[in-house]
Order: structure tokens, then sequence, then C-alpha cells
């Protein structure tokens, strides 16, 4: 995964106020909903973090959520976990990740996950953790993912985790 430069005319930042949240449609209501009504509240409240893309109208064409949380040691594939303690341990979770319709298909989605990895390689210099976690609504954005070294944990067929030394090995190459 490359470095990120997003399209002339594009631009990302923090989750403001005055962004026009509730204009965002990208065919999935619960990636709607949650930009629309509550990843403000969440953010304010210091539990999770959205940047948003915005077009030259100020439109939001897509976003994505980062936050953090714990999985137990043994929801880990034995090898990812044979070195660690045997307690809950700490992750960065991708929590929501979403593009417009009209700019599906583009590159855009692949560009916003390459972003929050990038955004979760960063922090991962100063606050560790082991893995970036991800829950799946369906099987079509498990199909997304899954494009992108993320895998399955064991008996969780929706939740998908990347390694930190994946991760590391990823933002090396680009
Ligand atoms: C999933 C989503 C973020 C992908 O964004 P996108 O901008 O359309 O994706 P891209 O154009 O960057 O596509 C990147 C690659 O993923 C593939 N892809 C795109 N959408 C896909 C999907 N739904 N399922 C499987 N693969 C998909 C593309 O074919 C492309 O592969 P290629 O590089 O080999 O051609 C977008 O379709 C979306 O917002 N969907 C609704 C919300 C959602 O499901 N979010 C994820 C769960 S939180």
């Amino acid at each position: 995964m490359s470095g990120v430069r997003f399209p002339e005319g594009l631009r990302l930042e923090h989750l403001q106020r005055h962004h026009p949240r509730k204009s965002f449609h990208c065919g999935e209501e619960a990636v709607e909903d949650w930009l629309s009504h509550k990843a403000l509240q969440h953010q304010d409240k210091h539990l999770s973090t959205t940047k948003v893309l915005l077009d030259e109208e100020n439109a939001i064409v897509g976003y994505y959520t980062l936050a953090t949380g714990q999985v137990d040691f043994g929801d880990l594939p034995s090898q990812e976990s044979k070195r660690l303690p045997h307690r809950a341990l700490p992750v960065a979770v991708l929590a929501w990740l979403g593009v417009c319709i009209q700019r599906q298909g583009q590159g855009l989605g692949r560009l916003l996950l390459a972003q929050s990895l990038r955004d979760c390689f960063e922090a991962g210099k100063t606050f560790a953790f082991v893995a970036v976690i991800l829950d799946c609504l369906h099987d079509r954005a498990k199909s997304f993912y899954r494009q992108y070294d993320f895998e399955e944990l064991p008996g969780q067929p929706y939740r998908l985790f990347l390694s930190t030394k994946r991760l590391q090995a990823m933002m090396e190459e680009s």
C-alpha cells in the first residue's frame, strides 16, 4: 500500500460540527447513521476520532473512524499470541469506513483505508497495540478488507485483524 495522496480537489479533515454529515450517502444505513448521529458525539467524548474526505464544495465524499479497544489473548491466532501475556491486549480499531455512492469504485475506499492504517501506524509509535481490528458488516465488506491482508480472527468470521508487525511491514514497504 503506497503513501496516501488523494486526488486533486479532495482533502482530509478531522470531523467538525459544520461538516454536512447528514448529506452523506454510501448505501449502507449503519455507516450513514454513524456519521450523521454519533461520530461527532463520540469524538467530543474522546471515544473515537473521525476524519472526513471533503470535495471542493465541502461535501463529504468519504470518512473513517478510529478508536482503541481490547481483545482477549485467546481471541488471537496462536501464531500471533504465542509471545504475548495471557490477558486482554490493546488494539487499534477501524470502527467505520465509507465512501459516498457517487464516488465508489474510484479508489477512494482504498486510499481512506491506507490513510487510516497510516494513522494507526503513527499512533502506534506512541501508544502500543498488537493489531488493528475491524468488524465487517457483511461479506462484501469482508472481501474488500481481505484484499489488504486483513485476516479472520479464529471463530469470528466477521472480525478481521492486521497484526502490528504486518502493519509496520506494510508502512515500510510504502
Ligand atoms: C466498501 C467501500 C468503502 C469501498 O470503497 P470504494 O471507494 O468503492 O472502493 P475502491 O474503489 O477503493 O476499491 C478498492 C478495491 O476494492 C474492491 N471493492 C470495492 N468495493 C468492494 C466491495 N463492496 N466488496 C468487495 N470488493 C470491493 C474494488 O474492486 C477494488 O479492487 P481493485 O483495486 O482490485 O479494482 C464502499 O463501497 C462503501 O462505502 N460501501 C458502503 C459502506 C461499507 O460497506 N463500508 C464498509 C463496512 S464499515
